[in-house]
């Protein structure tokens, strides 16, 4: 699959089969993940994979329902059934050495979000779906797993094979989003 291929393909999954995803996949994932940009270079960037049921279950326990809000859940229920969550942190030990504050507060995050998309459409490229979740709350899933003290969770994503292919959602088209040509 060529790369503006995949990037049209990636939707957000959150139905999965009950099918499991090889290791060497999740790890291909991972390896993409890591070929994002990076402030300085400095790869702020640790993972923990979650593929326990009874860690998965903590896990969703911290998630809020957010905008998928429906029928009174009061959490991401349907991360549940998502085989496999690799939850993408940071580490602001090197990025904060380098480059102070705006390291620590942003770069981290900058370059965690970047490596989160490339994990998505290596994803979509392998014919997995996957779908980054914001709606959870760090400190408790850090109190949930045995997550190192050193490193911050800042979004999760869910991983596994897609019941159905979900339909595009609305876009913006560029002409409406390009606000100025100098
Ligand atoms: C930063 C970020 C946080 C998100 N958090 C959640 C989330 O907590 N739960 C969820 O179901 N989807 C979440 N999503 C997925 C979006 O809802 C999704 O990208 C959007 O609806 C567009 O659909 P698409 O990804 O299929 O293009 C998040 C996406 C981004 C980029």
């Amino acid at each position: 699959m060529d790369v503006l291929e995949a990037i049209h393909r990636r939707r957000s999954v959150r139905d999965f089969l009950d099918q499991p995803v090889p290791d060497s996949l999740i790890w291909q994932v991972i390896e993409a993940g890591t070929w994002a940009p990076s402030a300085g270079n400095m790869q702020a960037w640790e993972f923990v994979i979650v593929r326990d049921p009874a860690a998965r279950r903590k896990l969703v326990d911290t998630t809020d329902a957010g905008i998928t809000a429906r029928g009174g859940v009061k959490t991401q229920e349907w991360l549940m059934q998502a085989p496999v969550i690799i939850v993408v942190c940071y580490d602001t030990k090197r990025m904060g050495a380098r480059y102070g504050q705006k390291g620590r507060e942003l770069m981290t995050k900058l370059d965690c979000m970047g490596c989160a998309q490339n994990m998505m459409l290596a994803a979509t490229g392998l014919g997995l779906g996957s779908c980054c979740v914001v709606g959870f709350d760090p400190q408790a899933l850090k109190k949930a797993l045995p997550i190192p003290k050193e490193i911050t969770p800042l979004l999760l994503v869910a991983i596994g094979y897609p019941a159905f292919e979900p339909q595009p959602p609305y876009r913006l088209p560029p002409e409406d989003v390009v606000r100025l040509v100098i």
